[in-house]
């Protein structure tokens, strides 16, 4: 292992000792996989030359690793050509973009992150690090970590939302499940969390766009999710292609190297994000390719991906002195470490093996995860009159561009899902469909056109119907990488289509697809239930008929805010205090838009289940938490409902009084819990000095004495607070 705490690998330095400078810099190099490429139809010919040459290249020693192919046998042979044919025989690693789901596709991670179940993540990693490894791949490209306050920016798909206390919590546990217990095990999947970082916060949710950020919300907000994902194991990260306040993250040296191996002790491999060295000449921030190359090697980045950059132009920057030869060795000891660490200096044929590729016993397991974190991950916004779970022996109509859709199940950064198994809505509807009631299905409109006589045959099956379930929403590419938006709204097709239902007053049920938080508008607004149903991965359609039904009670919560209208954002629940707040006794100079409240439609932590759960008041053991001391923080939450449910509660703290603006709330905690009908729990939380820590405004860290306000609440914004107060350490001392 690459820790200071283990010994390094003898061997690792015996290579060193060996290696000339050009094979030092080739195992700095990552190339995409034209050997066994993800689509291999896209242009054969091309691939076919491509395969040669990159194969070439492995044989010279020129390559550290491969990205994006798939396939055990041939990822054998281009094991052996690393192994058997060139000079010392270094095995490549093979790396992938594996997000959510290798052939089995799990929910986006947003939507996984509405579960607030770690947990899950954890299993959903876990199945997909077996199938990953299964297929020929030791590294994967995942988490991401970022954080994404503005729902404009389209890869906030891939995280775990708006904020940094369950984003660290999902980092953790994607980590653990990725890479399980063992490191070596032919199972175990090489995780790395990106984008280090800030790229959550590109100015105005465009993508790639600059980032300028006050160093605590760098601090408090962006950079936790990365010391959890490290703190669970992480041994790679990956950079950022965005600058920070003027600094290409990809060549920062103060991120790179002050804060992430100074600071943290980072043992493991930074990776460039896909040219992100190139890109440093485009920032203007380079004055060309070799200058590029300096700035980010000197910054901290190891490997380089897909530019060529370091193989161009490391070898003359050693020779010239200008990259010491020990900072290249330094480099190049990290990748061997990292390689050493999963056990390819042991087995470089490890995670190789066609027979386990072609091993699909684990299949009606993972396929039974994915149904069950694609229903975990359901939030009900609302559910009028109790619309929702559906009766039988109703009349249901199935209206909308992705009933019987295909296409648009996966969500983004699924590259090499079995879309043969894709269960479609229309198909989990039929085959969960009570007795008696019966199911007429209409496209009504494209994704983002109409269709000819569309509306008239939804308009005529909605009237025939005792309900319609409207599934309408984002098509997937509206989300994900380069995919921002300006209004985060459904595309206006599917809007008429949705307004045309509606007005036969038939009660409409919203089954909402979407990679973001979306401004809803009118009738979708207005429909008597709306079930936020994201990507939901491989078994869709079963999942979705699961809640729709009642078999099972929905439990998700939102991890981003839904806000009134594209307008409000950037917003997030937990934004600083501002002098004139919006409420009821400030006059209209208060900070609000002139269209709509500054509230969102639907906050943070948001959802609701089949019963009705009351809480009891917030109770803290003690008026007064010392110092070092720790304090309990109370509610009694009951099932006021006549079925059993799974409730997040969910604790917010807030800081009264504080050397830099506090947000108004932030989570600290929270706990899912099943609830019989009738059953009351009492929720205890531990509350200590740590948890109210933040970067104060001399840059340091740690809390302040003061008051603060607690809450035990079903959401963001629901709920009344107890206060306590956080003694300074004199008092504590005196007693
Ligand atoms: C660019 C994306 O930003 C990154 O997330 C991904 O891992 C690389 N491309 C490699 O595909």
């Amino acid at each position: 292992m690459p820790n200071a705490a283990k010994p390094a690998d003898p061997r690792v330095e015996s290579l060193l000792a060996r290696m000339t400078v050009e094979e030092k810099v080739g195992q700095l190099g990552v190339f995409a996989d034209m050997v066994r490429p993800f689509a291999p139809d896209v242009n054969p010919e091309n691939n076919v030359r491509n395969a040669g040459e990159v194969l070439e290249q492995v044989r010279a020693g020129r390559v550290g690793s491969l990205f994006n192919g798939v396939g055990a046998a041939q990822g054998r042979e281009i094991q052996r050509v690393a192994v058997e044919e060139s000079r010392l025989g270094i095995p490549v690693i093979l790396a992938a973009d594996v997000i959510h789901g290798m052939r089995t596709v799990f929910p986006i991670p947003l939507g996984e992150a509405a579960s607030f179940e770690p947990e899950l993540a954890y299993r959903t990693a876990r199945a997909t690090a077996i199938e990953a490894t299964a297929a020929g791949i030791h590294w994967t490209y995942a988490p991401a970590v970022d954080i994404a306050r503005d729902q404009r920016w389209g890869r906030g798909a891939e995280g775990a939302g708006e904020d940094t206390f369950l984003g660290c919590a999902f980092a953790a546990a994607r980590v653990r499940g990725f890479q399980g217990a063992d490191l070596r095990a032919a199972d175990s999947l090489l995780a790395t969390p990106k984008h280090f970082v800030g790229y959550g916060a590109v100015a105005a949710g465009m993508e790639y766009n600059y980032v300028e950020i006050a160093e605590g919300t760098l601090r408090d907000v962006h950079l936790p999710p990365f010391k959890a994902a490290l703190d669970a194991g992480a041994l790679a990260v990956m950079t950022a292609f965005n600058d920070i306040n003027g600094v290409p993250a990809s060549a920062n040296h103060a991120l790179l190297t002050g804060l992430l191996r100074e600071q943290w002790g980072f043992p493991g491999v930074v990776v460039s994000d896909y040219t992100a060295d190139m890109e440093l000449v485009a920032h203007g921030y380079a004055a060309d390719d070799r200058d590029a190359t300096l700035r980010a090697f000197s910054a901290g980045m190891d490997m380089s991906m897909q530019s060529g950059f370091y193989a161009a132009h490391l070898p003359a920057l050693v020779e010239s002195g200008q990259v010491p030869m020990a900072a290249l060795d330094a480099a190049v000891r990290r990748v061997l470490e990292l390689k050493a660490a999963v056990g390819l200096f042991d087995d470089p044929y490890r995670s190789l093996d066609p027979a386990r590729e072609s091993d699909v016993s684990q299949l009606p397991a993972h396929e039974a995860l994915a149904r069950d974190a694609a229903r975990r991950s359901i939030v009900l916004l609302r559910n009028e009159a109790d619309v929702l779970p559906l009766r039988g022996g109703q009349r249901i109509a199935a209206i909308g561009p992705f009933v019987r859709d295909r296409d648009n199940i996966e969500g983004c950064w699924t590259l090499f899902g079995d879309k043969t198994r894709y269960v479609t809505l229309e198909e989990g509807l039929r085959a969960g469909l009570p007795a008696g009631s019966t199911l007429e299905v209409v496209d009504g409109c494209g994704l983002e056109a109409p269709l000819e006589g569309g509306i008239e045959a939804a308009v005529a099956a909605a009237r025939a119907a005792d309900v319609v379930l409207l599934a309408v929403g984002e098509p997937q590419r509206y989300s994900g990488e380069a995919q921002s938006r300006t209004r985060i709204v459904i595309p206006p097709a599917q809007q008429a289509l949705a307004e045309a239902v509606a007005a036969t007053g038939t009660p409409v049920v919203v089954l909402l697809r979407n990679g973001r938080a979306l401004a809803l508008e009118g009738a979708v607004r207005d429909a008597a239930a709306i079930l936020v149903t994201w990507f939901l991965g491989s078994q869709t359609g079963h999942a979705v008929a699961d809640v729709v039904y009642g078999g099972y009670s929905p439990s998700a919560r939102l991890p981003v805010s839904f806000p009134h209208d594209s307008g409000q954002q950037p917003f997030f629940y937990n934004h600083p205090r501002t002098g004139r707040p919006e409420t009821p006794e400030m006059s209209e100079f208060k900070a609000r838009w002139r269209e709509h409240p500054n509230t969102a439609l639907y906050p943070f932590g948001h959802g609701l289940g089949y019963a009705r759960i009351e809480y009891g008041p917030t109770a803290v053991s003690a008026p007064v938490l010392d110092w070092d001391g720790t304090l309990e923080v109370r509610a009694t939450v009951r099932n006021a409902g006549t079925r059993a449910v799974e409730e997040v509660v969910q604790l917010y703290l807030h800081d009264r009084v504080g050397s830099r603006v506090r947000p108004v709330r932030e989570l600290k905690g929270f706990r899912k819990l099943e609830l019989q009908p009738g059953e009351s729990r009492e929720v205890v939380f531990a509350l200590s000095r740590a948890q109210l820590a933040f970067t104060r405004a001399d840059v340091s860290h740690g809390a302040e004495p003061g008051a603060f306000d607690v809450w035990i609440a079903p959401s963001s914004v629901a709920g009344a607070p107890a206060r306590f107060e956080l003694l300074p350490p004199q008092d504590a001392a005196r007693g």
